[in-house]
């Protein structure tokens, strides 16, 4: 295994944000993790670096998961489960799948980040999660090094959230995922108004899950930055879900407020809850579009922050706090960050 030394990490985060690791270790097998993990108990992990802000240089050793391989468990006529190494990339295994008619991963085409980190956040989009084709999540236990599977129940998935990021956090590092896809009769999600939309604009009526997946392509190219272009982290706040006291309040002051009625899933709350666009907070509040320094929010999509070019992690971290102290002032509303804040 070859340890190098100080290096940047700048190609390691979709942020771009430049921080120095003292140590780093890149890992394609299980066998190299478990020998690493038991010399070493706390090291820095990073995968596509896709949901992450890196604040500062990491002085600890940086395991970069990089375990390749999509193997086929077993398959019928109706349907397939994949176990796929935490280091492929996400977009090319959802590519792979359509390449080979597997139905599932359709609406979530193009998300940037690697499959080992997509169940830690739940990755969603275009109304599917990647819980919905989840069956089996298998991993090292730090603390002992040795393997450890998890059930889609035992992730305790939650909107954007996972038993990784909680209990879990920092304990396991994921090397597979397994996903239960469908070789027929596909369940396709359009029922999201922009898929929709698109549909009916190109006239396909019967659409296939590489339509769907050319359609969301298309989406994301429309109002999400490459990270590749723009240095960037995906959606950088949760929508948050407020309650319906809340929620009649705010409609009488804005009446287009977007939103998406949700119920209670707890047994002795009746109420209803609201899911607010988090993006619309910020544009409401005036942030769409407008550049700090070298960072700045996203001018077609406001629950985007984006590093121009030579920001700084706490730049960025910064101008988050700006936002949710301002959200707060105007709206009442807490927005909670969903990109994990290395601190
Ligand atoms: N909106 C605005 N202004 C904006 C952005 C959004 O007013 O600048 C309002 C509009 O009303 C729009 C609505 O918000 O119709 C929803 O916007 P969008 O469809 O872009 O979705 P989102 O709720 O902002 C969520 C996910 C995205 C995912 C999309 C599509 C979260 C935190 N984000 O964004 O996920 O791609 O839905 O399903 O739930 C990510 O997690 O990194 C991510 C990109």
């Amino acid at each position: 295994m070859n340890i190098q030394q100080n290096i940047s990490l700048k190609s390691f985060n979709t942020f771009g944000v430049d921080v120095s690791a003292s140590r780093f270790v890149s890992i394609d097998n299980i066998f190299n993790l478990q020998k690493i993990l038991s010399e070493e108990k706390d090291v820095f992990l990073i995968s596509g670096g896709s949901n992450m802000l890196l604040t500062k240089n990491i002085n600890k050793l940086v395991v970069h998961v990089n375990i390749k391989g999509i193997s086929i468990d077993y398959e019928n006529d109706d349907e397939v489960q994949v176990t796929v190494n935490a280091g492929e990339n996400w977009h090319e295994f959802v590519m792979w799948c359509i390449s080979q008619n597997y139905g599932g991963v359709e609406n979530l085409s193009l998300i940037p980040g690697n499959v080992g980190t997509s169940p830690i956040q739940n990755i969603g989009a275009y109304g599917v999660e990647v819980k919905d084709v989840i069956t089996k999540v298998e991993g090292i236990n730090i603390n002992t090094t040795k393997r450890v599977e998890f059930t889609n129940d035992d992730c305790n998935f939650g909107y954007r959230n996972s038993i990784f990021k909680n209990e879990l956090k920092g304990k396991i590092v994921i090397t597979a995922v397994s996903f239960k896809l469908t070789k027929k009769n596909h369940y396709l999600n359009t029922n999201y108004g922009a898929i929709e939309e698109e549909l009916t604009v190109r006239k396909i009526s019967n659409p296939t899950i590489k339509d769907i997946s050319n359609i969301v392509v298309n989406i994301r190219q429309s109002k999400l930055p490459n990270p590749k272009k723009i240095g960037n982290g995906g959606s950088f706040f949760k929508n948050p879900i407020i309650h319906s006291k809340q929620f009649k309040k705010l409609q009488e002051e804005y009446p287009n407020i977007p939103f998406y009625e949700i119920s209670s899933s707890k047994k002795d709350d009746n109420s209803n809850y609201y899911k607010i666009p988090a993006g619309w907070l910020i544009e409401t509040a005036g942030y769409k579009g407008k550049r700090f320094g070298d960072c700045g929010v996203h001018n077609k999509q406001a629950l985007v922050l984006v590093n121009y070019n030579k920001a700084s992690g706490a730049d960025i971290y910064m101008l988050a706090k700006k936002i949710q102290q301002t959200i707060l002032y105007i709206f009442k509303i807490t927005l909670e960050i969903e990109v994990n804040i290395i601190e």
